[in-house]
């Protein structure tokens, strides 16, 4: 019933880089179309129309993206300006769309620093992006230099009449530095362990000033949503769950990628439309984390019938997160996967708050002595308490992060951990290298699959 999004109603005309990114092809797509008339609504009618489209922020927890940039202040009682900072970290393991709208579609996010800005009324906008992203960030430094040249930006931005900066920085690559108040201390120059809130950044944010923080990908499809209409975005997806979305897969698929579908789609036409299937086909299926790393896993059951969308994977026990969705098929040791998840947030805590500091040391302790079957089974109801004790414990959502995974593992492969602690003898670590993320390394090769689409797309 949803998905089968068609181009026209695509965001991302060059997800795929068949143009050039420069503004001369941007402006050939769409970018930049009549901003002015855009900025002409004012920011409240701007606030209002993202309000009514449904557009849910698209960093992972979903918050109604109208609704939050409406909490900036309207007027400055004490001279602070507001600012806007978009979120480019994407650090969330198996997350890779934001790089991609950087890469080939950057003025789709300089254009959306405007808009956004400008309905919060902000006197500049702060573009976070990872280190790591070296490229991306030269590419987008050239298109803001772009922008900047062609009015769009700048004093009498579009002329508009309005001034408005985008500011690039680049940080130095530490997961924490993804939550939001990480990001502005570490913005600020120090530290990116995040803040107590309140107060949120909404009133005390960068620089003690009102922020507010937001995914390049929530920021990128602004323009598009108010040109196009509120009924246009609100018309793809379930209720609650509206328009198109960028879905990153990978793992045991035929052809790992980025692509942009409506919301709702099933997962199954997800990956059999786009992937070209799982590796092995279906019934080789064995689990899927659907959104990054931080949320349960799903089994195949679970599979079958969901919708790729906020609502339906929170009834699933899971989460849309950031659309990141990881394929496990049978090759994969499903405590080895969790195990290695336990390690990554154990290295991340920015070791602020007891519960995730230390507990996020033990969650990966005990994963290790069941993955090995060292353990006594009384230990897995022990593991399962102590993620209990970290969620909902701790100054940000890394420790819940840290802790739905392990929590998702011991609710679907229980019997696996038991089987594990019950046969530890037949537990080789020789052999089961390597099955704990990529799976097995048993010469599967997808040549065929290519074979048939080059023939398909000519
Ligand atoms: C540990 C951690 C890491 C995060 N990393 C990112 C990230 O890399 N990119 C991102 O957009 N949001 C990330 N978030 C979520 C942000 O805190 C924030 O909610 C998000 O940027 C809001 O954007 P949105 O309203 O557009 O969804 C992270 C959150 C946590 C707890
Ligand atoms: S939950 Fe973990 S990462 Fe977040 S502030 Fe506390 S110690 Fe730091």
């Amino acid at each position: 019933m949803y998905g089968g999004l068609k181009d026209e109603d695509r965001i991302f005309t060059n997800l795929y880089g068949e143009q050039d990114w420069r503004l001369k092809d941007a402006l050939k797509r769409g970018n930049w179309h009549r901003t002015k008339d855009i900025l002409c609504c004012g920011p409240d009618d701007i606030v209002q129309e993202i309000k009514d489209s449904g557009l849910r922020g698209r960093g992972g927890a979903g918050f109604p993206s109208g609704l939050k940039w409406s909490f900036m202040p309207k007027k400055s009682n004490d001279g602070r300006p507001n600012f806007l900072v978009v979120n480019a970290d994407e650090s969330e393991p198996g997350t890779c769309k934001d790089r991609e709208i950087m890469r080939k579609d950057p003025h789709t996010l300089v254009e959306g620093c405007l808009v956004a800005g400008y309905a919060m009324r902000a006197r500049a906008a702060y573009i976070y992006i990872r280190g790591e992203f070296f490229n991306e960030a030269m590419i987008l430094e050239e298109a803001i230099h772009e922008a900047y040249e062609a009015g769009f930006l700048g004093r009498n931005a579009c002329g508009s009449g309005y001034d408005f900066d985008v500011y690039l920085h680049r940080g130095a690559g530490a997961y924490i530095c993804g939550e939001e108040t990480g990001l502005i201390e570490s913005l600020e120059g120090k530290t990116g362990k995040p803040r107590i809130k309140p107060p949120f950044p909404a009133n005390v944010g960068l620089y003690g000033c009102p922020t507010t923080v937001t995914n390049v990908e929530t920021v990128a499809v602004a323009p598009t949503i108010m040109r196009r209409g509120a009924s246009w975005f609100n018309s793809m997806g379930r209720k609650n769950n509206h328009g198109q979305k960028l879905f990153c897969i990978s793992g045991h698929v035929n052809n790992p990628c980025t692509v942009e579908e409506e919301m709702s789609i099933s997962f199954r036409e997800l990956i059999e439309k786009h992937c070209g299937g799982v590796r092995g086909g279906w019934d080789n299926l064995m689990a899927v984390i659907p959104g990054g790393s931080s949320v349960p896993l799903m089994t195949k059951a679970t599979c079958e019938e969901v919708l790729m969308d906020f609502d339906s994977l929170k009834d699933a026990g899971s989460g849309l997160g950031t659309a990141a969705v990881t394929v496990f098929d049978k090759t994969v040791d499903p405590i080895a996967a969790i195990r290695r998840l336990s390690h990554f947030y154990a290295h991340e805590s920015c070791g602020q708050c007891t519960p995730c500091r230390e507990g996020t040391t033990w969650l990966e302790e005990m994963m290790v002595k069941i993955e090995k079957g060292e353990a006594d089974k009384r230990e897995i109801p022990m593991l399962e308490e102590l993620s209990r004790q970290i969620e909902g414990h701790t100054i940000c959502a890394l420790g819940d992060a840290a802790a739905w995974p392990v929590q998702g593992v011991i609710k679907e492969f229980q019997h696996v951990m038991e089987d594990r602690i019950e046969n530890s003898h037949k537990y080789n670590p020789e052999e089961w290298f390597q099955k704990s993320w990529s799976g097995l390394a048993d010469g599967h090769d997808n040549s065929k699959w290519v074979e048939e689409q080059r023939k398909m797309w000519g």
